[in-house]
């Protein structure tokens, strides 16, 4: 399994490309399902996460093509998808696929709403919490699917099609506006999605639908209204830039220091997180090009963030953002309200000397003065990146085994860090 040796103490001075986002272009791939014609993605990142639903994808009979990098585009340029859903031979997604991404559960809706039935296994992922998948499905009933679940798969069937209906979300799930967007655009009359998801990869899906020819308005609000309709069609769409890794790296600056420009990223995308991050003294600027983030020499100061639903302070920054929490002059209280345990980086942290104490669903961070590179694991996606920002400003070498976590979510994470100055290497066994 590789390691990442990462030797603290050189500030980040440089651009960084921002890559695709993971989160829009999974449900992005998945669209693809609901027309015999060509989807051609854009901007898609070179992710293991995406290479696992092109797999799950090919396994229900998806043509797909991986168009070659053109002259001039460097390594880290997104790579453009053609997929093509013309003739489908299977509609099980199986155990041994679907249980390594949640994710790829969601290829249940575009299914169903096309083939009047789906076969998936019940879904894996990364381990925070029980994460269940009962939203989904009720909203899956409530637009007409008979559900069952037969020795751990979920047996979805609607043989007349599925039927428009009214799904208020009891609490705001992005999975569950994914798959009830794709499975009303496809049903019979019209649906009203009441408590929707509002991040930017939901708007980007609806964007992405509305091309192949769907009616959908109201995505980025609360309130989604959909005119199903008979067909959907080919289209062309470019995935926005990945406002995970924008905070991210932003987070990496704000602790190691420096200067380094983001190219490509949005800050509407991710105000909470850059609000907390200019708080905590971090200089952060949109120019022309993306987001320029720098931190001289100013001490970090602490904040108190809440994890909420977009336009909210991100979960999936959670991790990065206690990571920087550990070098700050005092106190920070860090509460997490979308995952229950997701908190398994505390202890990896605490490993390089940080001092945090876990109280339910809140982390009390006490700032300390320096950390010491250590031995640590990765646990998930986010948490392993936490790790990464830490060991940027840690004293002497850290080495985050088990990095497969970062490569499901982080196209090329040692290349741009180490072009802005940092000592990150990979040891591949
Ligand atoms: C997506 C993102 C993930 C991010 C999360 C929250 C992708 C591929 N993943 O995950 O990176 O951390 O949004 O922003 O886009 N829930 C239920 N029942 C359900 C579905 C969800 O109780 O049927 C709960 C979950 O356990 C969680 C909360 O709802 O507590 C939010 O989950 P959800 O928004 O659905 O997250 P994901 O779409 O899985």
């Amino acid at each position: 399994m590789d390691r990442i040796i990462i030797k603290g103490g050189a500030p980040l001075n440089g651009v960084i490309p921002i890559s695709g986002a993971k989160n829009a272009a999974l449900p992005l791939m998945t669209a693809s399902l609901l027309t015999g014609e060509t989807l051609e993605l854009v901007n898609v990142p070179r992710l293991a996460d995406v290479s696992l639903l092109l797999r799950i994808l090919t396994n229900h009979g998806v043509d797909h093509t991986i168009v070659g990098r053109r002259p001039g585009e460097s390594a880290e340029t997104g790579q453009t998808l053609r997929l093509q859903a013309g003739t489908i031979i299977d509609t099980t997604a199986p155990y041994d696929l679907v249980s390594r991404m949640r994710a790829s559960f969601w290829v249940i809706a575009p299914l169903l709403a096309r083939f009047g039935e789906a076969r998936v296994s019940l879904p894996g992922g990364c381990a925070i919490g029980t994460r269940p998948v009962d939203l989904l499905l009720d909203a899956l009933t409530t637009l007409g699917a008979d559900i069952d679940i037969e020795a751990g798969y979920v047996v979805a069937r609607a043989p007349k099609g599925l039927r428009g209906a009214e799904i208020a979300f009891p609490k705001v799930t992005v999975s569950g506006t994914h798959v009830a967007m794709m499975a009303a655009a496809l049903a019979h009359g019209s649906t009203l999605i009441e408590n929707a998801a509002c991040e930017p990869e939901i708007v980007d899906l609806a964007d992405c639908l509305n091309k192949m020819g769907a009616k959908i308005t109201g995505a980025g609000t609360r309130r989604i209204e959909i005119d199903g309709v008979t067909r959907l069609y080919g289209a062309r769409h470019e995935v926005l830039p990945d406002r995970i890794e924008t905070g991210t790296y932003a987070m990496a600056v704000a602790m190691a220091g420096g200067d380094v420009t983001l190219e490509n990223a949005n800050a509407v995308h991710l105000r909470s997180a850059l609000d907390a991050l200019e708080q905590a003294g971090a200089e952060v600027t949109a120019t022309n090009s993306g987001l320029r983030v720098r931190r001289n020499g100013a001490v970090i100061n602490p904040v108190d963030v809440t994890t909420a639903p977009f336009p909210g302070f991100a979960t999936d920054l959670q991790a990065q953002f206690m990571a920087l929490m550990t070098r700050a002059s005092g106190v920070s209280r860090i509460r997490e309200t979308i995952f229950e345990n997701r908190f398994m980086h505390v202890q990896e942290l605490a490993r390089l000397g940080a001092k945090i104490r876990l109280d339910g669903d809140l982390a009390i961070v006490e700032g300390v003065e320096r950390l010491r590179g250590a031995p640590v694991m990765a646990t998930d996606l986010r948490a392993s990146v936490s790790l990464v920002i830490a060991g940027l400003a840690a004293e002497g070498e850290t080495t985050i085994n088990r990095v497969y976590h970062l490569d499901r979510g982080f196209e090329a994470l040692e290349a741009k860090l180490t072009r802005c100055g940092a000592m990150v290497e990979r040891v591949r066994s």
